[in-house]
């Protein structure tokens, strides 16, 4: 079966799947994953024709959508012209990528390092900051993912970091500014007080970089507090601290701006970025820097690498997604119906009880479950699950509504050709849904 060209069913390539491969972030015998086998615009269908509405992007990456023509088009003809370089060459993908990527980045970012990913784009980022300030210490929160890679994960600050510990020396934790669902958030300026004490404990002059997600993205879609941006911005400059901002999931217009930063008007000293990069239709993440930092490389050796930076079918990909993202206006349209999503998001908080909280900027959107409108306890624990939240997932599934569910959450995250009727369609499922965590509600 694995060798001809015979149609698996849903149910042979999942349990092949299973057995021979092996499934990130998950004990293998709960994993349960669904069959795709085509995809086009906000859907995706399995091999028995199960229509999904794909309510999270697949992994917040698919920005432009499923099955684009033009960004297929372009990927067959680069696979037809040149398919692979190795990086010490130049190719017009990647002179075009990089002319293109200076442009919509903010400020004075100016030059790229290309990777395979998020992780790779802010491993090198942290080590980008290294060799320019010749200091080592990095900054991180705690809720916050940065990647799966040795680096990466010592930075994330979420539960997926512990089974990597002790992880890279260097990394201490500054103060995050939400407190979860009970406890809610602090102004800017008492989490930027608390962010001077631990810079100064630490010592600001040993600390190369700070590194936040503008907008955090798995740990709660969590939108800064005005000011906290700027603020953070000023804290750096004092110090001679690289600000690295990680937009690898709320960049390309999830957020209804190029990049979130966009929204606070901060120039970080480094920027990363992938998933929507080529809305993953092929693998690709960067690293932008201001320009002074691209000029201390052109004496000092850039000490980084890798076989497929600047893959041109991926280098392909993105100029392909980013005139996508131009042509079809999607930046734009992420800002308006993420104002409809707000609307529809405050309407399932006045008429739900198990909805405690919810949040969104553009089409970045997260619901927050909880047992007691009083006392806002959580409807699942922190890093766990519960009956009611497992009991949802399995409604929105057999409704066909493919979202990501973690712990008291879920995410609404579809792609940002989504059109007003289809997120209403979207809602109405999710609407349904919510009768069976309502009744969890004491
Ligand atoms: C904010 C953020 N940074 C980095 C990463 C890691 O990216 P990748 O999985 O492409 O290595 C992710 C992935 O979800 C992410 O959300």
């Amino acid at each position: 079966m694995t060798t001809t060209t015979e149609m698996m069913t849903g149910a042979e390539i999942v349990e092949l799947c299973r057995r021979h491969t092996i499934y990130e972030w998950s004990a293998q015998s709960t994993v349960d994953p669904i069959p795709v086998a085509r995809a086009k615009g906000i859907y995706f269908w399995t091999p028995e024709n199960k229509r999904y509405i794909d309510f999270n992007s697949q992994l917040m990456c698919v920005n432009i959508g499923h099955g684009d023509e033009r960004v297929i088009r372009a990927i067959n003809e680069q696979a037809a012209k040149l398919p692979y370089a190795n990086p010490f060459m130049a190719t017009d993908v990647r002179a075009r990528l990089g002319a293109k990527l200076a442009e919509i980045t903010p400020g004075d970012i100016d030059a790229f390092f290309f990777t395979n990913g998020g992780a790779e784009a802010n491993e090198n980022a942290i080590r980008i900051a290294r060799m320019f300030t010749g200091r080592h210490k990095i900054g991180a929160r705690y809720r916050s993912y940065h990647g799966g890679t040795a680096g990466a994960l010592t930075l994330t600050g979420d539960p997926r970091r512990w089974a990597a510990e002790p992880g890279i020396p260097g990394v201490f934790r500054i103060p995050d500014f939400y407190h979860g669902i009970q406890r809610g958030s602090e102004t800017a300026a008492e989490v930027l007080v608390r962010t001077e004490e631990v810079l100064q404990l630490e010592g600001a002059q040993t600390v190369a970089a700070i590194i936040v997600e503008p907008v955090v993205g798995t740990n709660g879609i969590l939108v800064p507090p005005d000011g906290f941006m700027q603020g953070l911005r000023a804290l750096c400059d004092q110090h001679g601290i690289m600000l690295i901002a990680d937009e690898v999931m709320a960049g390309f217009g999830r957020t209804g701006e190029w990049f979130s930063v966009d929204h606070w008007q901060v120039v970080p000293d480094l920027i990363t970025m992938a998933k929507g990069l080529t809305s993953a239709y092929v693998q690709l993440g960067a690293v932008g820097m201001r320009r002074q930092i691209a000029d201390h490389f052109e004496k000092n050796v850039f000490y980084g690498g890798l076989t497929y930076n600047s893959h041109p079918l991926a280098c392909a990909a993105a100029l392909a997604t980013i005139a996508v993202y131009e042509e079809d206006g999607l930046i734009e349209k992420a800002r308006l119906l993420g104002n409809v999503m707000r609307g529809l998001l405050e309407d399932l908080e006045q008429r739900h009880p198990s909805v405690g909280a919810t949040r969104n900027i553009g089409l970045f959107g997260i619901v927050e479950l909880v047992r007691n409108r009083e006392t806002r306890e959580p409807l699942a624990p922190f890093n766990g699950t519960s009956p009611e939240m497992q009991a949802l997932g399995r409604f929105f599934r057999q409704e066909g509504l493919y979202t990501f569910v973690r712990w008291n959450t879920f995410f609404t995250n579809p792609p940002l050709c989504i059109t007003e009727a289809e997120l209403r369609e979207a809602f109405a499922i999710i609407d349904k849904g919510l009768e069976i965590t309502d009744r969890a509600v004491v």
